[in-house]
């Protein structure tokens, strides 16, 4: 059996036994629904309802694997979505700068859009200046996945795409499958598995755009962040690491413990647009950062088993897009916590390896955790 296939079988039956109990006491209604809503490249494309017993509701597209909204009631009780995005399919084909979307096949900047791997160089579309940027023309964000419901019970979603062997430049057949789910804890649990037969740079993540009051009309500067890291990797002026990895004590760049966003950010050129290196022991899953604020009474805490985190304060949002409560999304009116490997490693020997040779398995866990205090 497909090894992908039997991770995934696995991982539901975990899900599965976890679930048991509340599946006992809640009703016969179904926790993934599904409707279709577009099409692109002559492709359905759907949307999917996932709810738990708390009423809190994610939806994700399978165009791009997006995440287009997380709703939650905040102190009030009052529900709205901590991430911004849109109800319909038009506005993601505007090519908005990855709203909710899976980044593949390597999250954020490769530096002159290029690398080396075992003596031939990979050219990359430069998407983003002289760099190539999550993924390049046409990266996972803009793909239909082949999404499958794993049980109607259960809030999971699984979605499964074949880069092939060239396609935007990299190397080998990849074969990615990732898994949605929203626990009773809500909690969206990311899972992302993936094999190659040649060797490639491999860097996923979920591109999310947070604002935890619910309501673009505030811009995320309030909200307190904490990040435990105490170190950063510095970038260039086009945003690509310098290969430093420096501490963050006694700069901007401290949010060891929780810190409004607006603090320091004016210290930072162009707002802070960088990758945290994450205090990690080891790869299991841990509590990497947390987000609250007091507008809605709303935490969310992340856990990972990544060794980054890209913190970006939606500094080029230039209210081109409208978010669904029908605010322009300017400037700080939503912020992105990607959990990853760092920027440009396939050119930084010094930093953690990217490299998925055949026979290994990508494996990599993020947890979105919403608190609400009353
Ligand atoms: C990058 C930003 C970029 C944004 C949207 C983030 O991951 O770090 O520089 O503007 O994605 O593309």
């Amino acid at each position: 059996m497909n090894k992908i296939y039997f991770s995934i079988i696995l991982s539901i039956f975990f899900i599965n036994c976890n679930n048991s109990q509340s599946n006992k006491t809640t009703a016969a209604k179904d926790m993934i629904t599904k409707k279709s809503w577009g099409e692109v490249d002559g492709k359905e494309v759907y949307l999917f309802t996932l709810e738990n017993k708390n009423g809190t509701i994610v939806t994700i597209s399978n165009y791009g694997g997006t995440v287009t909204s997380f709703v939650t009631k905040d102190k009030n009780g009052n529900p709205s979505s901590i991430i911004i995005g849109f109800d319909s399919l038009q506005p993601y084909l505007q090519q908005p700068p990855y709203f909710g979307a899976l980044i593949g096949r390597y999250a954020n900047r490769i530096g002159d859009a290029k690398f080396n791997l075992n003596g031939i160089t990979y050219k990359l579309a430069d998407n983003n200046g002289k760099n190539s940027l999550h993924g390049g023309l046409k990266g996972f964000d803009k793909v239909i996945w082949n999404a499958t419901i794993p049980d109607k019970n259960i809030p999971a979603l699984t979605l499964q795409y074949v880069s092939k062997d060239g396609e935007e430049g990299y190397p080998g057949n990849l074969h990615v499958s990732v898994q949605y789910s929203l626990s009773d804890n809500d909690e969206l649990r990311i899972e992302y598995n993936a094999e190659t037969d040649k060797a490639t740079p491999v860097n996923l993540t979920n591109h999310s755009y947070f604002n935890l009051s619910g309501s673009a009309a505030n811009t995320i500067l309030d909200e307190k962040l904490m990040i435990d890291a105490d170190h950063y990797t510095p970038v260039d002026t086009s945003l690509i690491p310098t290969g430093e990895i420096k501490p963050v004590k006694g700069t901007p760049f401290d949010f060891t413990s929780p810190k409004k966003i607006g603090k320091d950010i004016d210290l930072v050129k162009g707002g802070y647009d960088h990758n945290w290196v994450l205090n990690i022991k080891d790869t299991s899953m841990q509590k990497v950062a947390a987000l609250s604020d007091s507008i809605s009474g709303r935490t969310l805490e992340i856990f990972t088993t990544q060794p980054g985190l890209q913190f970006y304060t939606g500094n080029f949002l230039d209210g081109k897009f409208i978010n669904r409560d029908g605010k322009p999304l300017l400037i700080h009116t939503a912020l992105c916590l990607e959990t990853q490997h760092f920027p440009d490693s396939p050119n930084k020997p010094n930093f953690p390896s990217t490299i998925l040779k055949p026979g290994e398995k990508y494996h990599e866990v993020t947890i979105y955790k919403v608190k609400t205090n009353n």
